[in-house]
């Protein structure tokens, strides 16, 4: 979509991440009917909160640019979902939320990484950088738990290597997108 005008193209670029946050959040929203220990009920209900408040940063952001969240039909994970379908084993649920927040986390340091980053755009990318060390870890953790309680210790890395591969695929159709809008 060349002829964006600056503006547009960074209430793209964030529409684009808030969406991807709001997948994330439906995510472990699957999780949390999947999961019944309580612990982790309360770990799950922390990480919907944060990633729901992530998605509420970049709708603001959008707003200070005096723009909308421009509808995103072919985010990040409507393309991982049509390539990967909905994992119906539990371990395979969290192993893809592991990928997933691994690729929210290195999208958001290569936006860091911009030399023409306004000062409001890098404190939201800090403040969602933040929280997804966590994220990542308890997770992953849980995850091993759960496959080892199922007797299959490799049941974890094989599940995310599957997944990596098709992020990977995932986030060259979308590098080739936003190359095209010049961003
Ligand atoms: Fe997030
Ligand atoms: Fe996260």
């Amino acid at each position: 979509m060349p002829g964006l005008t600056p503006v547009e193209q960074e209430v793209l670029v964030y529409s684009y991440f808030r969406d991807a946050e709001l997948h994330g959040a439906n995510l472990l929203f699957r999780l949390l009917r999947h999961v019944d220990d309580p612990e982790s009920q309360i770990s799950l209900t922390q990480h919907l909160a944060d990633e729901t408040r992530h998605a509420w940063l970049w709708t603001q952001r959008i707003q200070e640019l005096g723009a909308h969240p421009v509808q995103v039909d072919d985010g990040y994970q409507k393309r991982i979902g049509k390539l990967a379908g909905i994992p119906r084993k539990i371990v395979d649920l969290f192993a893809l939320t592991v990928v997933v927040e691994q690729r929210a986390l290195r999208r958001y340091q290569q936006h860091l990484r911009r030399p023409d980053l306004s000062e409001r755009t890098r404190e939201v990318l800090e403040a969602v950088t933040k929280d997804e060390a966590w994220h990542i870890d308890w997770i992953r953790t849980k995850a091993r738990e759960l496959a080892a309680k199922a007797g299959d210790l490799e049941w974890v890395d094989r599940a995310m290597k599957t997944y990596r591969a098709i992020d990977e695929q995932v986030m060259a159709e979308l590098d080739e997108k936003e190359r095209g809008l010049g961003g």
